[in-house]
This record gives structure tokens, sequence and C-alpha cells, in this order.
């Protein structure tokens, strides 16, 4: 994305670029579980969860319920406010989602930026995709950017590029600034078919802190501009050398064995 971009509004580039850093990357720490899981494994209390790692990301995702219970105001990191919701683990099907928060609540939250799921190819696809296209309309009135999640609820196998790649370029096509999708195999596919920057989603915790080395690396070196990965640091053992190793491969270019290192010399540090 090309913050110099001049049909850009000042409040638009001001939002991205402070979740988007100077290099072009950027690590958001979602903690908007609790929105459809309740009190996730690791996230009972939200702010005890982020206290050691906020100063390592470049963003939070959180609802507006969490942000206001667990997020200082005054020390706080750029928010990417989680905005669609209404869906909970033992309803019926988790795509039949609205929109939660109006645009007055957006505005007077401050936050650099919304995310929203859609859930392509589901029975709530139509629905879903009029959310997101509504909440762009209403945030491109107030240069707010919005991120779309290609969400795909329990049905965790559609994640290849073909599905990827549909859901990540119909969502670009609504409007959104960010796309937020899933790492898969052939993830250049993926990126190549979209014209906005996408994020790396992380998905259930994995069994060892390599795997999760390798997936960034390789959808970094294939284009995404970083990640948004929550279960895979916090519900780690040890999540602060866990952001501080993923921070290595996004902002500093780290292959995946540099990362490890930075792991290992961080493991027990605060
Ligand atoms: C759910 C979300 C969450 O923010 C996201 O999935 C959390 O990240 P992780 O999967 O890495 O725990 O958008 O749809």
């Amino acid at each position: 994305m090309k913050l110099d971009d001049m049909s850009m509004d000042w409040g638009m580039k001001n939002r991205l670029s402070q979740l988007i850093q100077k290099d072009g990357r950027c690590l958001f720490l979602p903690i908007d579980h609790g929105y459809f899981q309740g009190p996730t494994s690791k996230l009972e209390r939200p702010g005890e969860t982020i206290k050691p790692l906020i100063a390592y990301c470049d963003g939070v995702f959180v609802t507006r319920g969490v942000l206001r219970s667990a997020i200082d105001p005054a020390h706080s990191k750029p928010i990417i406010l989680r905005v669609s919701g209404g869906t909970s683990m033992v309803g019926e099907d988790l795509a039949n989602e609205e929109l939660t928060t109006s645009i007055e609540e957006i505005v007077r939250l401050n936050v650099a930026a919304v995310g929203i799921s859609i859930f392509v190819g589901s029975k709530y696809e139509k629905q879903t995709l009029a959310n997101l296209s509504e909440l762009v309309n209403e945030c491109e009135e107030y240069g707010i950017p919005v991120m779309a999640v290609t969400a795909v609820g329990k049905e965790l196998e559609k994640r290849d590029a073909r599905y990827l790649g549909l859901a990540s370029r119909i969502a670009a096509e609504l409007g959104a600034r960010i796309v937020k999708t899933y790492w898969c195999e052939n993830f250049e596919k993926v990126v190549n078919g979209c014209p906005v920057p996408i994020v790396i989603a992380g998905g259930p915790k994995t069994d060892d802190e390599k795997q999760v080395f390798d997936f960034v690396y390789d959808g970094i070196s294939k284009g995404a501009i970083g990640v948004n990965l929550g279960r895979n640091i916090w519900q780690h053992e040890h999540p602060v050398a866990m952001i501080k190793a993923l921070r290595a491969i996004i902002h500093a270019n780290a292959t995946p064995k540099e990362a490890q290192k930075v792991f290992n010399d961080n493991v027990g540090k605060k």
C-alpha cells in the first residue's frame, strides 16, 4: 500500500500509518476471541494477558467491551476494533454475524481501524458481505480503514489458496483496506490476486513454535505485510519470547532459524 497515495485523505493515511510501520510491515495482536468463544484459555483476563506483550505489537484487535475494561486509554497501542459478532461457539452457525457497533461508537473510541468477518461460501455469505459493504460505506466517510477477516468458522479445512484467494479478492473489491486471511500452501496466489495488503491470521495454537515461524516467514516472503496472530503468542508457554521472535521475522527479516534463536534467547524474560 502506498501511503502517499493522493486519493487517500489525511485521516485515512494517518490511521493506516499508525498500524503499518515505516518498513511497510505490521504485527497485530488479536484478543477479540471472547466475542464468540467466551473466556478463552489464557485470555480469561485480557488486561493481564497483554500486559507483557503490548509493547511489542503494532496494534491490538479487540472488541469495545474488552477495550474499555482492559486497555489503558492513556498508554495504548493503535486499536483495531472488532465490530462484527452476534454468534457463539454453542449457537447454530458462527457465520450468522451482524454489525455490532455503530459508526458513532467507532468514532468515539478514536480507533485506528475496524475489523469485520466475512464468511464466503457459507449460508450467510451475502449477509456478511453486505455487512462489510455497509461498514466500508460508513467508515470511508470518516477516514477509518476497514480490515476484512476471511473467516471459516469451524471449517478449518477450507484454508487453501483457491478459497482464500477468492474470499480475499472479494473483500478487497468491496472496499476493505486490509485483508486478514490464513496462510496456506501457494500463498503467493492469494497475495497476487488481492489488490490490498494482506496480514496472516494465526489459527489454533500449533504444537511448536517452529511451525509458526515457518508459516509466517513463508507468508511474508510471498508478500504479506505482517500478521494478526493471537493464540500462537499468548497461549504459548513463553509468550514474550514468541512475540519477540515474530517481530524479528516481520520487522528485521529474520529467517525461521534466526527467529528460533531470538525465541531461545528470550525464554523466561519479561
Ligand atoms: C477470529 C479472529 C481472531 O482475531 C483471530 O482468529 C485470532 O487470531 P488467532 O487465530 O491467531 O488466535 O478474527 O475470526
